[in-house]
């Protein structure tokens, strides 16, 4: 089953259609459907899908070759990406699609990977009618090394997809046996996340399915926020402080330093910066203030995420699930 994206597919395959070389950045939160849309994109098309590991440089070089293999037989090629795309750029016969899922995981296994890509852009690809989409959950990382303006790969790009969550309409093509009232109920728990949304599909009542589908020791969604937090950030803890301040309340910015111990106002900015960044956290200002204004209130924008800390946090005790093991 796949629920709209429609706009995105549209976009995907216009460009498609182009005779010239593409360079498209993916990049949207974790669960938020990149790796299905792109997989419905390269449906009936050739293409090369590699989801990149956090392996070493020579098990993701073996496998990207295994996955190349139905289109193109690379296996005596050097353990090189250079020569691997110098390769492919010369040899491909056809327009093919190369995706290199979660390729934030690919930078940690070489230095300069994203130096050697731009390399391979520019040298080996960009003659060519190939389409090459670099795809990434780690929104600081596909920042840092593909779009920022000081990311190797700057400028080559010739488009960009960012994938949001799914609005409230498209959220309910899940649910098309549900009442009205059921799907609101559930995409105020999920928001428009396809990955939490599915597990509401079955039909069974709210709160059999909340406690089945999140309150049951090890199901996936009752240790989805420390989970993703350990993937996003260094320090996964203060995130976490920082989040549950906020939705205990602790709105404007004083308070929130205060609870979370910070030394300053200053020290705990780049923090918020970064939640507000990735769509987990939103401030909002009076319509008097600068935008730069420290005087903003903070809120938990993501659906899940504000259930979570305020429902699933505070209540770690009762289904027994140990948040210091869990970051
Ligand atoms: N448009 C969609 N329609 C139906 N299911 C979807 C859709 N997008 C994602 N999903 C499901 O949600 C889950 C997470 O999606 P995935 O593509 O793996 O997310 P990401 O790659 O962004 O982390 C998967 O189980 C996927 O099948
Ligand atoms: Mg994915």
């Amino acid at each position: 089953m796949f629920v709209d994206r429609k706009e995105e597919l549209d976009i995907l395959e216009k460009k498609f259609m182009e005779k010239q070389f593409h360079f498209f950045p993916i990049y949207g939160r974790r669960r938020v459907g990149k790796t299905e849309l792109i997989k419905q994109f390269i449906k009936d098309k050739k293409a090369i899908y590699f989801l990149a590991t956090s392996g070493s440089k020579r098990e993701n070089i073996e496998r990207f070759k295994e996955a190349a293999k139905e289109i193109i037989d690379i296996s005596f090629v050097t353990e090189s990406w250079r020569e691997i795309f110098e390769y492919l750029s010369k040899h491909l016969e056809e327009k093919t699609i190369i995706v290199i899922d979660e390729f934030p995981y690919l930078v940690e296994t070489e230095k300069g990977l994203s130096s050697i890509f731009q390399y391979i852009v520019d040298m080996y690809l960009s003659n060519t009618n190939n389409f090459l989409i670099l795809c990434g959950s780690s929104l600081g990382m596909m920042y840092k090394e593909v779009l920022g303006y000081r990311a190797p790969l700057y400028g080559r790009r010739t488009g960009q997809l960012e994938i949001s969550p799914l609005s409230f309409k498209e959220s309910a093509g899940f649910f098309k046996d549900k009442k009205i009232r059921e799907k609101i109920e559930i995409y105020s728990i999920c928001g428009g996340v396809p990955a939490y949304l599915k597990e509401f599909m079955e039909n069974k009542n709210i709160f059999t399915l909340i406690k089945e589908k999140i309150l049951s020791k090890g199901s996936p969604l009752l240790e989805e926020i420390p989970f993703i937090l350990r993937q996003e950030f260094r320090e996964p803890k203060t995130y976490m402080s920082i989040l549950s301040a906020i939705s205990l309340g602790n709105r404007n910015l004083g308070k929130i330093v205060n609870y979370c111990g910070f030394q300053s106002k200053t020290g705990i900015m780049p923090y918020l910066y970064n939640l507000e960044n990735l769509g987990y956290i939103k401030r909002e200002l009076p319509v008097t203030e600068k935008p730069r204004s420290k005087r903003g209130l903070y809120f938990i924008s993501d659906n899940y995420f504000d259930f979570w800390f305020k429902f699933i946090r505070r209540n770690m005790s009762l289904i027994e699930i140990d948040i210091r093991k869990a970051l």
